[in-house]
């Protein structure tokens, strides 16, 4: 087989690394961006005072799934301040966020929406990029995408670029300590999501597999660990690593119908993504499986558990423990949308990345299932 294996980012991990993250910046006009519960972060002002006389303006309103108008806020005022440095801090959208302002206050022209529908061709460079995750998490410090909320369109999107990837992920696993219990399920198991919908991609490549199972490894271990006590360390470090690791897996196959079906799921119904994508887990581990057995074997036996059914039978277990949702009625969703649902996930080009062939009739009935 011939594969490619691209990550332009240096990965930093450690705990308590935040207290330093001064050093790694290379800017003297750097700004930070974050969300309004991350800025009330005892870490965060630490974070900053690092800074010292290179911090040039906060952005502190990121609002989760980022839309696109918020976005383009964050940008002018960057364009603005003429900043030659964005320091991420937070969870997916402060991540996503920085690294599309990153990009975009390099060029003086054109609203995020031209890009996103490519009526102007992306920037070629950006500021210098610095992502620190506080949720384990999206992967999003390793990947280059970066998820918008078209309202108008009521859908979201990909941006992909090569200059989103950032000069370095600075992960620390101590961010992640104060993470509430709903936020350290829904993340937790959207990081699961990644490195299964990675391993067994159909673009999936031996580098990628190789990593995606130490991450699914580590989260079967770790997540309810984690959920069940916030100040399990060992836990928290390990799902850190993991959520790290199952990014790096998707930054290169990126992910499968899972998440296809989720981003509807999350636009439509503002389902948190990690649950969005948790819903339809556990019935395409079970559709999947036909074709997929022997790879399902190989998880089984890297993870220590005796068959694939046990293994599937594991997450199972780990998805009912950690309290997510587990019917798409709690959010006000009918029998009769599971139509518009199953047209949407097909819709989405990485439904095609799925190892057994996708049709609309089978993500009708295991949607219809769930409800
Ligand atoms: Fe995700």
């Amino acid at each position: 087989m011939a594969f490619t294996f691209f990550l332009p980012v240096k990965m930093e991990f450690g705990r308590d690394r935040y207290k330093a993250c001064g050093e790694y910046v290379k800017g003297t006009r750097v700004m930070v961006i974050t969300d309004p519960v991350i800025a009330s972060m005892p870490y965060y002002g630490e974070i900053k005072d690092t800074l010292s006389d290179t911090l040039a303006l906060t952005y502190e309103k990121v609002m989760p799934n980022p839309e696109t108008a918020m976005i383009d806020e964050a940008v002018s005022l960057a364009r603005a301040a003429g900043i030659d440095c964005v320091l991420g801090v937070g969870g997916g959208s402060a991540l996503d966020t920085a690294k599309v302002v990153a990009m975009l206050s390099r060029t003086r022209e054109g609203e995020l929406k031209d890009f996103l529908y490519q009526r102007c061709a992306y920037p070629t460079e950006r500021t210098g990029l610095l992502l620190m995750p506080t949720t384990a998490g999206t992967g999003s410090e390793v990947t280059n995408v970066a998820v918008i909320n078209d309202t108008e369109a009521g859908m979201k999107k990909p941006l992909v670029s090569p200059y989103m990837y950032a000069d370095i992920a600075l992960v620390d696993p101590a961010l992640t300590d104060t993470m509430p219990k709903k936020v350290t399920a829904s993340t937790g198991i959207d990081a699961f999501c990644h490195a299964i919908e990675s391993y067994w991609a159909t673009n999936t490549n031996p580098v990628t597999k190789a990593v995606a199972l130490e991450a699914m490894d580590l989260i079967l271990k770790n997540l309810r660990r984690a959920y069940e006590d916030g100040a399990d360390k060992p836990a928290r470090d390990n799902m850190a690593k993991a959520s790290m690791l199952a990014g790096v897996a998707f930054s290169q196959t990126r992910t499968t119908v899972l998440h296809a079906i989720s981003y509807y799921l999350t636009a439509r119904y503002r389902i948190e993504h990690g649950a969005a994508c948790a819903f339809t887990l556990v019935p395409f581990l079970k559709y999947n499986l036909g074709t997929i057995r022997n790879e399902l074997q190989k998880a089984a036996d890297y993870c220590g558990y005796r068959t694939p059914e046990d293994f599937i039978e594991t997450v199972s277990e780990l998805y009912r423990d950690i309290s997510l949702p587990k019917k798409l009625s709690e959010y006000g969703i009918l029998p009769e949308d599971a139509d518009k649902i199953a047209g949407e996930g097909m819709a989405q080009a990485t439904t095609k990345l799925n190892p057994r062939p996708v049709t609309f009739d089978a993500i009708k009935e295991i949607v219809a299932g769930i409800i």
